[in-house]
């Protein structure tokens, strides 16, 4: 049972990978582009150690996940987990990335629909205002490994936000896949920022991850 809930999890994983090969990762105007609404200020950025000002925005999902080759029904999304070590670590602004239309509490139903928003190269609206970036020198971008890449609401955001001129820091969460094609989504989709050492944990073991993210926050210059 287990090893059928993994062996079902891989193969659509790998067939909207391939969905993805095929129809292109360049956004276009016929594209299911869903804006979400216009920044906002934020409240002063507070400097970080190193005195560079740090954003950091994450999406995550609670609910029903991958654990094993099984399932956990997770109250705290495992990237949310990590984004909160960061901001316990470091002097940083938090942003979390809300879809308007909440994802499903079941796994399955939305493994379905990133399936279905990577088939129509979907822009998923985001439901809180964006942040103002302006100030800021790096941006620590977390999100799952969704089918070996960033969730497409990832790419509303980076979008939509202005990440030129700055150092982008991602940091995944993941069941199998390490963080598989992240670095390269953001390199193509940001081309006027710098793309910095990321971070990858397991999900599983988020909740154990501090020291690998107090190194790697102090690798970054945090
Ligand atoms: C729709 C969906 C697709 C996923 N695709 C992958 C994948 O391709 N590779 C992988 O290692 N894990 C994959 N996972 C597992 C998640 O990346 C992992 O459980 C992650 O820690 C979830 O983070 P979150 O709780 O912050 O949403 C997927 C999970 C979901 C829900």
């Amino acid at each position: 049972m287990e090893r059928r809930a993994f062996l079902a999890s891989g193969v659509l994983w790998g067939g909207a990978l391939l969905a993805f090969t095929l129809a292109g990762c360049i956004p276009t105007p016929e594209n299911n582009v869903s804006l979400p609404p216009s920044p906002q200020p934020t409240a002063d950025p507070t400097p970080s150690a190193a005195g560079s000002r740090v954003l950091v925005a994450y999406f995550s999902r609670p609910g029903e996940n991958y654990y094993y080759g099984d399932r956990i029904d997770l109250d705290v999304g495992n990237t949310q987990v990590i984004a909160e070590m960061i901001a316990a670590a470091a002097s940083v602004d938090v942003y979390r990335i809300e879809a308007a239309d909440p994802y499903p509490e079941g796994y399955d139903e939305t493994v379905a629909r990133n399936v279905r928003e990577e088939n129509e190269n979907a822009r998923p609206a985001i439901a809180n205002p964006l942040p103002d970036t302006t100030g800021y020198d790096s941006v620590l971008l977390g999100c799952p490994v969704w089918n070996v890449q960033t969730p497409m609401i990832m790419r509303t955001f980076v979008e939509n936000i202005e990440l030129a001129g700055k150092i982008i820091h991602p940091f995944v969460t993941y069941a199998v896949s390490g963080m598989g094609r992240v670095r390269d989504d953001y390199a193509r989709l940001c081309p006027g920022s710098t793309i910095g050492e990321g971070l990858a944990i397991q999900g599983e073991t988020a909740t154990q991850a501090q020291p690998d993210v107090a190194s790697w926050l102090r690798r970054i210059g945090l």
